[in-house]
């Protein structure tokens, strides 16, 4: 049984204060769900105010993003290490944000998983189509690109301390979700893609789905043999709405 998982993307949002406002409403208002979990993943400058709050709690936390260098004169880069000073579990690779915006290529997104993985954090890795792609029909091509580049690091034994996320590009951030049924076909690829490699691995494999998932759609889309979890950004924002979501992946609820 692969144990669901709620991350909350916190992007570039929140300050100080907002931050504290939101781990209270989070550990207080958390149930103890056996069958999830839940993640959350803070800018980097609050990592430490998170770790003070969520540490002996069951809420994890990780970082969005890393760099691909261990250390050095990166200017205005996070390495590894220090994500695990902060006693990150967790770090979200390859988020559509970074490739679009900040040009990371899949060699790049390959590179920090990599590093991410030899440290000891999960990464997070997220795959995607844009809508043009879908449109063309490229869909299952695109993300099968961006999970090859993972898979061909050590054929494919990658991916055994690690989460996939598929997240189509025109669902983030649009109040626009695909469907139960689009998600599912997409998820149900990338795990044929690991199983003709490795079949335990791609039994265990955690597959997040990301794109404006709200509690409204949240239970279909987990409803579904391989969406097991989601990777939430506008509605992590408010801990009602996201441990609703939490606790309506939850069987006991
Ligand atoms: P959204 O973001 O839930 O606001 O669409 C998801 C994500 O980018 O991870």
């Amino acid at each position: 049984m692969r144990q669901k998982l709620i991350a909350g993307n916190w992007k570039m949002f929140g300050s100080r204060q907002e931050t504290a406002k939101l781990l209270r409403g989070l550990v207080d208002g958390m149930a103890n769900l056996e069958d999830v979990e839940l993640a959350v993943f803070p800018p980097f400058p609050y990592l430490a105010q998170t770790q003070e709050a969520l540490t002996d709690t069951p809420i994890a936390w990780g970082a969005q993003n890393l760099s691909n260098a261990k250390s050095g004169a990166y200017t205005g880069e996070v390495s590894a290490a220090m994500l695990l000073d902060f006693d990150c579990r967790y770090v979200i690779v390859g988020h559509s944000e970074r490739r679009q915006l900040y040009g990371e290529t899949d060699t790049i997104v390959a590179a920090k998983f990599e590093i991410a993985r030899d440290a000891g954090l999960i990464p997070i890795i997220c795959v995607g189509e844009t809508l043009a792609e879908r449109n063309a029909g490229q869909t299952l091509a695109v993300v099968e690109r961006q999970l090859g580049a993972i898979l061909a690091l050590d054929q494919g034994r990658s991916l055994y301390r690690a989460i996939v996320a598929y997240e189509p590009v025109w669902a983030i951030g649009t109040g626009e979700t695909a469907t139960p049924e689009q998600a599912e076909a997409v998820h149900q690829h990338l795990r044929q893609i690991v199983a003709d490699q490795d079949e335990t691995l791609a039994k265990q494999l955690r597959i997040l789905y990301g794109g404006s998932v709200k509690r409204d759609n949240v239970r279909a889309l987990v409803s579904m043999p391989n969406i097991d979890g989601g990777l939430v950004g506008g509605a992590s924002l408010e801990y009602e709405h996201f441990l609703e979501i939490a606790r309506l992946c939850s069987s006991s609820y």
